[in-house]
Protein backbone atom coordinates (compact mmCIF):
# COMPACT_ATOMS: atom_id res chain seq x y z
CA UNK A 1 0.00 0.00 0.00
CA UNK A 2 1.23 3.46 -0.79
CA UNK A 3 2.13 5.69 1.99
CA UNK A 4 2.14 9.12 2.54
CA UNK A 5 4.48 11.16 5.42
CA UNK A 6 2.76 14.23 6.65
CA UNK A 7 6.00 16.10 8.51
CA UNK A 8 5.06 18.93 10.92
CA UNK A 9 8.10 21.84 12.29
CA UNK A 10 8.24 23.54 15.55
CA UNK A 11 5.27 24.92 16.83
CA UNK A 12 2.62 23.49 15.05
CA UNK A 13 1.91 21.67 17.87
CA UNK A 14 0.21 24.44 19.13
CA UNK A 15 -2.30 24.95 16.37
CA UNK A 16 -5.83 26.02 17.72
CA UNK A 17 -4.07 28.39 20.58
CA UNK A 18 -1.11 30.19 18.77
CA UNK A 19 -1.97 33.11 16.76
CA UNK A 20 -5.13 31.64 15.68
CA UNK A 21 -5.90 34.89 13.52
CA UNK A 22 -2.90 33.50 11.32
CA UNK A 23 -2.92 30.03 11.68
CA UNK A 24 -6.53 28.81 12.38
CA UNK A 25 -8.28 27.51 15.20
CA UNK A 26 -8.11 24.09 14.20
CA UNK A 27 -5.53 21.68 16.04
CA UNK A 28 -3.32 19.72 14.61
CA UNK A 29 -4.70 16.92 15.88
CA UNK A 30 -7.69 18.11 13.57
CA UNK A 31 -5.64 18.35 10.67
CA UNK A 32 -4.23 15.05 10.79
CA UNK A 33 -7.62 13.34 11.08
CA UNK A 34 -8.99 15.59 7.99
CA UNK A 35 -5.88 13.80 6.44
CA UNK A 36 -6.66 10.80 7.31
CA UNK A 37 -9.87 10.41 6.68
CA UNK A 38 -9.14 11.46 2.82
CA UNK A 39 -6.26 9.03 2.79
CA UNK A 40 -8.53 6.55 3.95
CA UNK A 41 -10.99 7.49 1.11
CA UNK A 42 -8.56 6.39 -1.57
CA UNK A 43 -6.76 3.70 0.06
CA UNK A 44 -3.79 5.31 1.13
CA UNK A 45 -1.70 5.05 4.30
CA UNK A 46 -0.70 8.03 5.94
CA UNK A 47 1.51 8.69 8.89
CA UNK A 48 1.94 12.45 10.79
CA UNK A 49 4.58 13.44 12.81
CA UNK A 50 5.28 16.71 14.55
CA UNK A 51 8.76 17.94 15.86
CA UNK A 52 10.26 21.00 17.53
CA UNK A 53 13.90 19.39 16.71
CA UNK A 54 15.67 20.35 13.39
CA UNK A 55 17.63 17.06 13.67
CA UNK A 56 14.42 15.01 14.49
CA UNK A 57 12.98 16.20 11.39
CA UNK A 58 16.07 15.53 9.35
CA UNK A 59 16.03 11.95 10.48
CA UNK A 60 12.22 11.25 9.40
CA UNK A 61 13.01 12.98 6.17
CA UNK A 62 16.13 10.88 5.44
CA UNK A 63 13.90 7.52 6.93
CA UNK A 64 11.15 8.36 4.75
CA UNK A 65 13.52 7.05 1.55
CA UNK A 66 11.99 3.46 0.10
CA UNK A 67 9.20 3.59 3.26
CA UNK A 68 7.09 6.63 1.59
CA UNK A 69 5.84 8.02 -1.65
CA UNK A 70 5.28 11.36 -0.77
CA UNK A 71 6.17 13.71 1.90
CA UNK A 72 3.84 16.58 2.80
CA UNK A 73 5.88 19.38 4.76
CA UNK A 74 5.51 22.09 6.96
CA UNK A 75 8.72 23.02 8.07
CA UNK A 76 7.36 26.02 10.19
CA UNK A 77 9.69 28.32 10.92
CA UNK A 78 12.76 26.21 9.62
CA UNK A 79 11.51 26.70 5.90
CA UNK A 80 13.05 30.41 5.78
CA UNK A 81 16.90 29.27 7.32
CA UNK A 82 17.02 25.50 7.67
CA UNK A 83 20.21 24.27 5.59
CA UNK A 84 19.76 20.90 6.93
CA UNK A 85 16.83 20.11 6.06
CA UNK A 86 16.94 21.57 2.78
CA UNK A 87 19.81 19.18 1.87
CA UNK A 88 17.87 16.05 3.94
CA UNK A 89 15.12 16.79 1.09
CA UNK A 90 17.70 16.86 -1.91
CA UNK A 91 19.67 14.05 -0.28
CA UNK A 92 16.18 11.69 -0.58
CA UNK A 93 14.35 10.53 -4.33
CA UNK A 94 10.71 10.70 -2.42
CA UNK A 95 9.00 13.87 -3.80
CA UNK A 96 8.39 16.74 -1.06
CA UNK A 97 5.42 19.36 -1.49
CA UNK A 98 5.81 22.13 1.28
CA UNK A 99 2.75 23.53 2.48
CA UNK A 100 2.49 26.34 4.91
CA UNK A 101 -1.29 27.32 6.54
CA UNK A 102 -0.61 31.13 5.72
CA UNK A 103 0.54 33.10 2.85
CA UNK A 104 3.99 33.18 3.74
CA UNK A 105 4.90 35.22 0.97
CA UNK A 106 2.37 38.33 2.01
CA UNK A 107 3.89 38.64 5.77
CA UNK A 108 7.33 39.72 7.14
CA UNK A 109 10.15 39.80 4.84
CA UNK A 110 11.90 37.43 6.29
CA UNK A 111 9.00 34.53 5.54
CA UNK A 112 9.44 35.30 2.00
CA UNK A 113 12.65 33.10 1.42
CA UNK A 114 12.04 29.78 1.22
CA UNK A 115 15.55 27.76 1.75
CA UNK A 116 13.49 24.67 0.69
CA UNK A 117 11.46 25.40 -2.24
CA UNK A 118 14.44 24.50 -4.67
CA UNK A 119 14.90 21.29 -3.62
CA UNK A 120 10.70 20.73 -3.33
CA UNK A 121 8.04 19.34 -6.01
CA UNK A 122 5.79 22.83 -5.22
CA UNK A 123 4.85 24.97 -2.86
CA UNK A 124 0.94 25.18 -1.21
CA UNK A 125 0.48 28.26 0.39
CA UNK A 126 -1.94 30.50 2.69
CA UNK A 127 -4.95 27.95 2.55
CA UNK A 128 -5.48 27.07 5.93
CA UNK A 129 -5.94 23.25 6.01
CA UNK A 130 -6.90 23.49 2.69
CA UNK A 131 -3.03 24.10 2.13
CA UNK A 132 -2.37 20.27 3.18
CA UNK A 133 -5.69 18.92 1.61
CA UNK A 134 -4.93 20.22 -1.63
CA UNK A 135 -1.02 19.56 -1.25
CA UNK A 136 -2.53 15.95 -0.31
CA UNK A 137 -4.66 16.03 -3.53
CA UNK A 138 -2.24 16.58 -5.61
CA UNK A 139 -0.47 13.36 -4.17
CA UNK A 140 -2.76 11.49 -4.90
CA UNK A 141 -3.34 12.29 -8.39
CA UNK A 142 0.36 11.87 -8.70
CA UNK A 143 0.08 8.29 -7.26
CA UNK A 144 -3.62 7.69 -9.22
CA UNK A 145 -1.57 8.82 -12.78
CA UNK A 146 1.41 6.52 -11.69
CA UNK A 147 -0.93 3.49 -10.49
CA UNK A 148 -0.31 3.23 -7.44
CA UNK A 149 -3.50 3.40 -5.81
C1 LIG B 1 4.17 28.45 8.71
C2 LIG B 1 4.78 29.79 8.32
C3 LIG B 1 6.14 30.00 8.95
O1 LIG B 1 6.69 31.24 8.57
C4 LIG B 1 6.01 29.97 10.45
O2 LIG B 1 7.29 30.07 11.06
C5 LIG B 1 5.27 28.78 10.98
C6 LIG B 1 4.13 28.28 10.23
C7 LIG B 1 2.73 28.27 8.19
O3 LIG B 1 2.25 27.14 8.20
O4 LIG B 1 2.10 29.26 7.79
O5 LIG B 1 5.55 28.28 12.05
O6 LIG B 1 4.97 27.41 8.13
Amino acid sequence: MAKILVLHGPNLNLLGKREPEVYGYLTLADINQKLQERARQVGLELDAKQSNEEGTLVTSIQQAEEAYSFIILNAAAYTHYSIAIRDAIAAVSVPVIEVHLSNVHAREEFRHQSVISPVVMGQVAGFGLDSYMGALEIAIRKLQAENKI
